[in-house]
C-alpha cells in the first residue's frame, strides 16, 4: 500500500456535490472485527456451502445448523465497534444535503456509528422473522428448541435477512434506485460487487452519469469501469477524503 493520494479534481466534486450515494460491503466492517463473505483465507462463505447456510432451502433441510451459524455470527456482530471508515460516513451524510447510505450490511454497524439515512438492503442480523408467517419477531421465549419458535403462529424463527433466492423489499430497493439516479457522485466501498441487485446500482450510477468512485483493496468486476479507484482499507481512505474535502 503506498502513499495515498486524493486527485484535487475529486476533493472538489465531492466538496460541490450536493447529492451523494454511497453503497457499502462487509470490507467496510473488517476493520471492525467481522470477516467479510468472501476473503480466500477467513471468509463467513470459505470452506462452507453456501446453500447450506444463506437460503431457504438450507432453512429447511437443517434449520438449528443455520441458526446456530446465525448466532455465532450476531456473538461477533454484538463485540463490533464502529471504525474510523464508518465514522468518515457519518461526517459525510451532516456535511452532504442529499446523502443516502445503502448497505448490503446487516451487521447495524452504520446506524450505530450515527448515520441516519440508511436503506439496508440485505435486512438486520439481529431482527428476527417467522419463516412460516413472515411476521417480525421481537421477543420470544427459546423454551429450549432450535430455533426458536414463533408466538403467532408455532413456526420457526429466523434471522431477519435476505437469503440467495430471496426477493429484496421492494421499496428498499426502488429507494436505493432512485438514490443512485440522482447523485452525483456514487461510492461502492468495501463490497466484491458479485451480488445482485447491489451491485446493479454501480451500473446505474454509471449510466446516470455520476462520477463513480470504488475503495477497494482488491480489484472487483466493475473496477475498470469507475471513474476512480482507491486500492485502500475504508478506514484509511475515508478519513483521508473527509479531511482533504472539509478539514476535519
Ligand atoms: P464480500 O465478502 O463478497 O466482499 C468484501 C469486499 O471487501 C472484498 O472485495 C474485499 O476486497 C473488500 N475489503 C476487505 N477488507 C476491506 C477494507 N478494510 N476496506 C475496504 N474493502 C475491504 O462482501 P459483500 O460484497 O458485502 O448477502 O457481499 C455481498 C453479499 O454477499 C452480502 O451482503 C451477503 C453475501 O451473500 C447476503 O447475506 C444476502
Amino acid at each position: 500500500m503506498g502513499r495515498l493520494t486524493i486527485p484535487d479534481k475529486l476533493i472538489e466534486l465531492v466538496r460541490e456535490a450536493d447529492s451523494i450515494t454511497v453503497l457499502t460491503g462487509a470490507g467496510v466492517s473488517a476493520e471492525s472485527g467481522i470477516p467479510t463473505f468472501r476473503d480466500p483465507k477467513n471468509g463467513l462463505f470459505t470452506n462452507v456451502n453456501i446453500e447450506d447456510l444463506a437460503t431457504p432451502q438450507g432453512f429447511r433441510k437443517d434449520p438449528k445448523k443455520v441458526w446456530e451459524w446465525y448466532q455465532m455470527r450476531r456473538e461477533k456482530v454484538k463485540l463490533a465497534k464502529p471504525n474510523p471508515g464508518h465514522l468518515a460516513l457519518v461526517e459525510m451524510e451532516n456535511r452532504v444535503r442529499d446523502f443516502t447510505l445503502i448497505t448490503q450490511n446487516v451487521d447495524g454497524l452504520h446506524r450505530i456509528a450515527g448515520n441516519k439515512k440508511i436503506i439496508e438492503l440485505h435486512g438486520n442480523i439481529m431482527k428476527n422473522k417467522c419463516f412460516d408467517c413472515n411476521q417480525a419477531v421481537e421477543e420470544y421465549e427459546s423454551r429450549g428448541s432450535i430455533p426458536p419458535q414463533c408466538p403467532y403462529c408455532g413456526g420457526l424463527i429466523r434471522p431477519a435477512v435476505v437469503w440467495f433466492g430471496e426477493m429484496l423489499d421492494e421499496a428498499d430497493i426502488a429507494e436505493a434506485e432512485s438514490a443512485t439516479r440522482r447523485c452525483k457522485i456514487f461510492f461502492s466501498i468495501g463490497t466484491s460487487s458479485v451480488v445482485y441487485p447491489a451491485a446493479g446500482l454501480i451500473t446505474i450510477a454509471r449510466h446516470s452519469g455520476a462520477t463513480v468512485v470504488e475503495v477497494n483493496p482488491n480489484e472487483t468486476p466493475h473496477s475498470r469501469y469507475v471513474d476512480y479507484v482507491f486500492r485502500y482499507p475504508a478506514g484509511v481512505f475515508l478519513p483521508e477524503l473527509v479531511k482533504a474535502v472539509w478539514g476535519t
